[in-house]
């Protein structure tokens, strides 16, 4: 049976980066929802479990809780923040409201180094971020850490395997939660570690392959990360019952499709059909202004053409999906509600249920980093794994106005150079993404002895962690400088470039 780790989810929004820590130490985790049954759960036969912090409160009516039969489980439980309040709560300790909530760093003293802590202390620097906190122990229990202001900074029940944390190991500024969480997987629980990419490789495989049978399966390229390590797994487990599918919409960058065409059949050889779209996408778009309407066409045109080249291949009974975990846990997360729909995002894993495959999305339990790490194990190339985003829509969005084949010649112009001038600045690994927009506004210029009204660009170059929010960049001057320069000078139809400096939110990182 494979070893797992649970994280019981109660809202927190460091749930998946605990999970992500487990995983950097080796041991598979998953996320759960907090109400999960100790049936559903005994299922799983996780090693050990941890509980999440969270906003809600143990001394409000109706807070969110576990199944209580899951603590004489007999498996380690770690209850971190809202998880450990809500432990000494269950087992009768007292929680209450702290005087004035701690939040930022903190030192902790470690009154007992055996076993949690072994290896580290007797003072370590943590993270709080709590308003209640514990002020008994349950019966059984023991305090092992305490601070100037919270009595049970960690607490211990040795016997029953049971542990809690009133402070956050899982971020970096608590410098040896590694440490920590690295001793309750191995000293306390008795994991065993060893999940690698390799490993996840070799499993993947071995499930697609039983999965797949003699059928075929589809694979929609991007030309993005995800949808490029679906498609290398695919072939390394499955081999030439992979079919993938390029869909060139015309709305690239420079020589876009030609790089993909090119990885996909020297650095990386697969059985892909590329299909030249963009007359019928431009055609679509014709006197088309208004963003979401562009968004909804691209989106129709996408499927009505993947599904045209997709029942052209013979035997094809599935269809393979980029969908990460985040995605999978937005979509059934405890807390998640609907949100207000800023733009109709448009990708490969966009295309409707109704298409008549089954799934196959062998990314469905991986983080992006994760997704990086397995390309690489799979010898996709640098240079594709590096690539920044790039929105399904592609240019069309950074096109304002009516997307023309003269507009995206002049766009595709500028964001080459953006993106040559660009790769000098020091900082370029930082950038998440750096582009060029074409405003439907002219503007006077001069030019020599003559009077120019030509467009302009806008330079969007931002900082981001997950495409969420984001901060622009104080790229330097000088650099600016060239883009502007290079870009009025050799791009026919320009005269004038301005930076935009707004953050996400208000703005969005697209324009449109
Ligand atoms: P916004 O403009 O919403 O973009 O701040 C956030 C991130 O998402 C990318 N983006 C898309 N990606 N399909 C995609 O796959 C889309 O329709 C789409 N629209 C925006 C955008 O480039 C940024 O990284």
């Amino acid at each position: 049976m494979k070893e797992i780790v649970l994280v019981l989810d109660f809202g927190s929004q460091y749930a998946q980066l605990i999970a992500r820590r487990i995983r950097e130490l080796g041991v598979y985790c998953e996320i759960a929802k907090h109400n999960i049954s100790l049936n559903e759960l005994s299922k799983l036969s996780p090693a050990a479990i941890v509980l999440s912090g969270g906003p809600s409160s143990v001394l409000e009516i109706g807070h969110p809780t576990i199944d209580a039969k899951i603590l004489n489980y007999g498996i380690p439980i770690l209850g971190i923040c809202y998880g450990m309040q809500l432990l000494a709560q269950l087992l009768s300790g007292r929680v209450e409201k702290g005087k004035s909530g701690e939040y930022g760093p903190a030192k902790i003293e470690l009154t007992d180094s055996n076993d949690l802590f072994s290896g580290l202390g007797p003072f370590l620097n943590v993270w709080m971020s709590h308003g209640d906190q514990v002020i008994d122990v349950p019966e059984g229990f023991k305090v092992i850490a305490r601070t100037s202001t919270c009595p049970a900074a960690a607490m211990e029940n040795k016997a029953k395997r049971i542990y809690g944390l009133q402070f956050h190991p899982e971020v970096v500024h608590t410098p040896n939660g590694l440490d920590i969480l690295r001793n309750f997987l191995f000293r306390i629980s008795n994991c065993k570690g060893g999940w690698t990419m390799r490993k996840f490789i070799e499993e993947s495989s071995r499930e697609i392959k039983s999965r797949v049978g003699d059928s075929q399966v589809i694979c929609g390229l991007s030309g993005g990360v995800d949808s490029s390590v679906v498609a290398a797994l695919l072939h390394r487990a499955i081999g030439k019952q992979m079919k993938a599918i390029f869909v060139d919409n015309g709305l690239l960058r420079s020589r876009e499709s030609e790089e993909i065409a090119s990885i996909f059949s020297h650095d990386y050889p697969l059985d892909i059909r590329i299909v030249d779209a963009s007359k019928a996408f431009l055609d679509a778009l014709k006197s088309i202004t208004d963003p979401e309407q562009k968004r909804k066409i691209i989106g129709r045109t996408f499927i009505e053409i993947f599904q045209k080249e997709a029942v052209r291949i013979k035997g094809a009974r599935f269809l393979a999906q980029g969908t990460l975990y985040p995605d999978v846990i937005e979509s059934h997360s405890a807390h998640g509600g609907p949100s207000a729909t800023i733009k109709s995002h448009h990708n490969v894993g966009g295309l409707p249920e109704d298409l008549g495959f089954d799934l196959i999305e062998p990314l469905r339990y991986l983080f992006k980093d994760e997704v990086r790490r397995l390309g690489k194990e799979l010898g996709l190339p640098k240079r594709l794994l590096n690539r920044q985003p790039f929105p399904g829509p592609g240019l069309a969005v950074r096109i304002l106005g009516e997307v023309t084949a003269k507009n995206l010649a002049i766009l595709r112009q500028a964001d080459l150079i953006v993106q040559a001038e660009i790769a000098h600045y020091v900082g370029y690994q930082d950038i998440w993404q750096s582009f060029a927009v074409l405003l439907p506004v002219k503007t006077v210029g001069v030019m020599g002895d003559e009077r120019t009204y030509a467009n302009v660009v806008a330079l969007r170059i931002v900082t981001s962690l997950d495409g969420m929010t984001a901060d622009w960049v104080k790229v330097p001057y000088d650099i600016l400088s060239r883009i502007s320069t290079r870009i009025i000078n050799e791009v026919n139809g320009v005269n004038r470039v301005v930076y935009d400096i707004s953050s996400k939110p208000p703005g969005t990182i697209e324009w449109e």
